[in-house]
Order: C-alpha cells, then structure tokens, then sequence
C-alpha cells in the first residue's frame, strides 16, 4: 500500500531523515517507534507532504506521491492525527469534523454518511456534539482528532503519538479503539513513545534512530530483541 524508496528530509542543514526505507501493506497495523527528536514526526509529515523530501520516492496504491500536495494526499486516502492532538479548540465537535469534511471536497451526501460512521465508532462524540472542542478533556479531544482523520474513510490512517498526556485508562480505550478501526478495515501506522504499548498492539515495527531505520521486525521479535529491552524497556541483560 505504502512504499518509501530512500527518502531524505532536512529542515535546512538539519538532516532529519536519513535514508530512509519502509513499506505498508494493506490491512497492516505497524508500529514506528525511538526516541524524542529520532525523527519520527517529521517521517510522518513527510509521507503527508507537509514536509518536503529532497530525494527518493514514496508510493501510496502504486502513485507516486511525494511531490503532491497535502490535500491531494488526503484526498489519495491518506489521514493523520497530528501529534499534540490539535483540535479547534472554539469549534464544536461537529464543527471538527465538518471541517475536515470540507477540506476534502465531501458532498454533503458523504459527509452525512461520513459522520454517522464516525458516531458509530466514537458514540461519545454523538452526547457532544454541540460541545467546544476546547472545553473537553485530553481523551476526548483525542476521539475528535481520530474522528477528525477518519472522516473521508482514509485506507491509510497515521498516528503521531496518540497516547501522550492521557491517562493509563483513557490510554487503554483509545488503544481498543484503534485495534477497531483496523478490525473496520483501516491501515495503521502508529508512532509512539510508549514502546512497550506499541509493541503490543501492533503486527510490525521500525525502529528509529536520529533520523535512520535502525531494526525492523515482527513486534514479537523486536519485544523479545536486546536493542529494544535494553533501550527502552529498562531490562539489563
Ligand atoms: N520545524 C523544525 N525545524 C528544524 N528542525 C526540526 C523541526 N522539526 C523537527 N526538527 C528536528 O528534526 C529532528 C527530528 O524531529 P522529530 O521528527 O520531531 O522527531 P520525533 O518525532 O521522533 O521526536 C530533531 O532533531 C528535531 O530537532
Ligand atoms: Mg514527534
């Protein structure tokens, strides 16, 4: 579904992607994992065009896509849930997804159809509907940015450290959520610092370090591998 060729990405002289090479099935749910700064937001933006690369190719269904713009992108059947969650904090929940809505050209046809998807998943969103994204708490912005994303049935759904800043619970039920969404159908590419949750929800993963690929396996393998318990698990060998 996905294939990155050895893309490069800088932020001037800030080599912030190295090489890089990764590829997405379809019905996959894969996990990229590393350390603050290793790059992992900017892979995501750069999948998405929202951060240009400087060479290489990436391919979604067989196009090439990496010198579209971010809306044709989305329009392709890519979606993201930006990291730090960023809803419109002055806009109601249905206001949230309207937007989103929008930005794909959605007739308003599909955009009902859309939304009672989005309900049926996320049937919280449904009692706050009229509510100010703002004024909800961390998990339920969440649910309005995954809503957000979802909306346009995206066939490849990106998720740039959903788990941040909410509760061990909150965290819980986003992650039975998510396992839902990829049941429904959906293709997922997770980024998370909490490694050891990606690992266990996921199928496969990358490892990243400062702007390399540095393992990649199945997420049994590289839960069991010592770069990964010693790294980030805090297990001595
Ligand atoms: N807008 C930016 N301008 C300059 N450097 C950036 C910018 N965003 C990220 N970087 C740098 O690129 C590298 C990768 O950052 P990022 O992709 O955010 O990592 P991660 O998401 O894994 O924490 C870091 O060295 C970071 O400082
Ligand atoms: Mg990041």
């Amino acid at each position: 579904m996905l294939r990155i060729k050895s893309i490069d990405t800088y932020y001037g002289h800030v080599h912030a992607i190295k090489d890089i090479s990764l590829e997405i099935k379809s019905g996959e749910f894969v996990t990229l994992i590393g350390a603050n700064g290793a790059g992992k937001s900017t892979l995501l933006k750069s999948i998405i065009g929202l951060q240009p690369v400087s060479n290489g190719e990436i391919e979604f269904l067989g196009q090439r896509i990496e010198a579209n713009s971010s809306d044709s992108i989305i329009r392709q059947g890519i979606s993201i849930v930006p990291e730090g969650r960023r809803v419109f904090p002055d806009f109601t929940v249905a206001e949230n997804l309207a937007v989103s809505a929008r930005a794909r050209r959605s007739s308003t046809a599909e955009m009902k159809s859309d939304i009672e998807k989005v309900l049926i998943q996320f049937p919280k969103l449904k009692e706050r509907w009229k509510q100010k994204a703002g004024t909800m708490s961390g998990g339920e912005q969440q649910m309005v940015a995954i809503g957000r994303a979802l909306m346009g049935r995206p066939k490849l759904l990106l998720l740039d450290e959903p788990s941040l800043g909410l509760a061990p619970l909150i965290v819980a039920e986003l992650m039975v959520k998510l396992k839902e969404i990829h049941a429904a159908g959906t293709t997922i590419l997770l980024v998370e610092q909490n490694v050891t949750l990606a690992l266990k929800i996921a199928q496969r993963g990358y490892l990243m370090e400062t702007g390399e690929i540095i393992a990649t396996d199945t997420t049994e393998n590289l839960l069991s591998s010592d770069v990964i318990r010693k790294a980030y698990l805090g297990m001595e060998e």
